[in-house]
């Protein structure tokens, strides 16, 4: 119940899915958490009232100014950041040869600028504070490129996203601040339910079952939760630089 005491931790993206799951784990395990999204009215339906641990705070991380400002309500309140889950992330479906230059820039920003911005945001605290873990979401499509012609831009900012992880490991290392990636594969959230598919329906699909050898060949939000709070807890204090996927072993295939 402690493996976060002590922590102060900011989340991004936690209206949904993955980040609200780790909002309410982060919590639980003893951290302070600044849980964030870009519409307060979706944050408060999920998390208020959670826990006395959690502060609600709009945050649209595209925003340098309310990177900022999230920031310094964290510090306002708990002295200092220890931890940022860059987990808001929006996949922006389009065929390449369909892609628009604003819609490419965008999908480019959501999911890679944006991510900067907050790294940017947060070292300085962090470089004061004596070190830091900084996670980072990212997507098995980086790894492998969208293959159903879907999300160009999205799949490349997320394999951008692995180079600064590595770029901010190596670069910050003196200063105790670690930097690790996940690789989220199929995982059931809000993401995928709002096509009107069920959890079920979802893992027996064949791309599903052929993607994933591990059964249920589908993630959950827990799923990934739990690989933010090992990687963004003193368990992990030697790691730094890593790739994890948590896909039911998708990345094998
Ligand atoms: N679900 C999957 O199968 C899957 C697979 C690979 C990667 N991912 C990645 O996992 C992460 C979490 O995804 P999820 O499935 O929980 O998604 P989700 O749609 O359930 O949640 C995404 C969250 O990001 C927030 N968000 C959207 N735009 C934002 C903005 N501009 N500023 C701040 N917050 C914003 C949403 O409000 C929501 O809280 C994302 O980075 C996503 O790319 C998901």
């Amino acid at each position: 119940m402690n493996r976060l005491e002590g922590k102060v931790a900011i989340i991004t993206g936690c209206s949904h899915g993955m980040g609200l799951r780790a909002a309410q784990l982060f919590a639980d395990e003893g951290a302070k958490v600044l849980a964030t999204s870009w519409k307060m009215e979706n944050l408060k339906e999920g998390l208020e009232g959670y826990s006395e641990n959690i502060e609600l705070f709009k945050l649209d991380v595209r925003s340098e100014e309310e990177w900022a400002a999230a920031a310094k309500r964290a510090v306002e309140l708990w002295g200092k950041i220890d931890i940022l889950v860059n987990n808001a992330g929006v996949s922006n479906k389009c065929a390449l040869l369909d892609e628009t230059l604003e819609g490419w820039e965008e999908g480019l920003r959501l999911n890679l600028t944006s991510q900067f911005l907050g790294i940017k945001t947060v070292i300085p605290y962090m470089q004061k504070n004596g070190g830091g873990s900084i996670v980072n979401c990212s997507s098995l499509t980086a790894l492998v490129g969208s293959m159903d012609n879907g999300a160009p831009a999205y799949c490349s900012a997320k394999a951008g996203l692995r180079a600064l992880t590595r770029h901010v490991a190596y670069n910050f290392a003196k200063d105790h601040i670690r930097c690790n990636i996940v690789y989220p594969g199929s995982v059931y959230t809000n993401a995928v339910a709002k096509y009107g598919v069920s959890f079920e329906q979802m893992a027996q699909s064949p791309f599903a079952t052929q993607f994933h050898p591990l059964p249920p060949h589908l993630g959950d939000a827990d799923d990934m939760a739990y690989a933010y709070l090992y990687l963004a807890s003193d368990e992990a204090k030697w790691i730094t630089g890593v790739d994890l996927p948590v896909d039911g072993g998708a990345n094998i295939m």
